[in-house]
């Protein structure tokens, strides 16, 4: 292994929470049953497919062009919630163990469905940090596709195989496993059937990346 490929949402950090309130004020807003369990099926799941998701419980249609603009409310609720992340919302951990895993030599990436993740990364102080940065924004199929993975490795010019990817969402151990790469699961995703590693906490990263050379 010569690099590693993290998730952002759930993994770096956490915007849950955010996530959560945008869409409710958006589900609220149309009259939509929306509640935490729905929003955990959203984990890892582009925008436009979340939308899809909460829109399961709607009686009422709507053309393409209707959920655009949905989809655009809900993300300008949302960018406004991240202004009130800071690096405070780093933890140590993640901080330490990221700073250790480049001194034993490994490159480090960011394979993220989310287009807010070079925003996302600004606001809590990681914002030249990654070697590389593959997102929604430079994607055409999301999560369980491997494209965004597949994205970073080429970035990072490294092979599948020679990349371990860290998730915290059943769709993002599902990618990984499509595009050959290994993975370490944490939270749900540790329960995943065809996970590499299931990790308990962030740091068990380091039990897996044994210094290079
Ligand atoms: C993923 C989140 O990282 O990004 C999903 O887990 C989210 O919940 C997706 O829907 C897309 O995010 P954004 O910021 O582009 O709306
Ligand atoms: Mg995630």
């Amino acid at each position: 292994m010569n690099a590693v490929i993290f998730d952002l949402d759930g993994v770096i950090c956490f915007t849950d929470q955010y996530h959560f309130k945008a869409w409710k004020q958006l589900a609220d807003s149309i009259g939509v049953y929306f509640d935490e369990k729905i929003n955990d099926r959203l984990r890892g799941v582009s925008r436009m497919d979340s939308l899809n998701i909460i829109l399961e419980r709607s009686s009422k249609e709507y053309s393409e062009e209707e959920k655009e603009k949905m989809a655009e409310q809900k993300n300008t609720i949302y960018v406004k919630l991240l202004e009130n992340m800071s690096p405070e919302d780093l933890s140590d951990e993640v901080k330490e163990t990221l700073d250790e895993l480049r001194k034993r030599g490994y490159k480090l990436a960011i394979g993220s469905s989310s287009k807010n993740t070079k925003k996302i990364l600004g606001q809590i102080g990681l914002k030249d940090y990654f070697d590389a940065i593959s997102d929604g924004t430079n994607i055409a199929r999301s999560k369980p596709d491997p494209e965004v993975f597949q994205k970073a490795a080429e970035m990072l010019d490294e092979t599948p195989e020679s990349c371990l990817v860290v998730e915290d969402a059943m769709a993002g151990i599902e990618a990984a496993c499509k595009g050959n790469f290994q993975s370490a699961g944490i939270g749900e995703a540790a329960k995943h059937s065809n996970v590499t590693y299931p990790i308990r906490t962030f740091s068990d990263l380091l039990k897996l990346c044994p210094a290079l050379q």
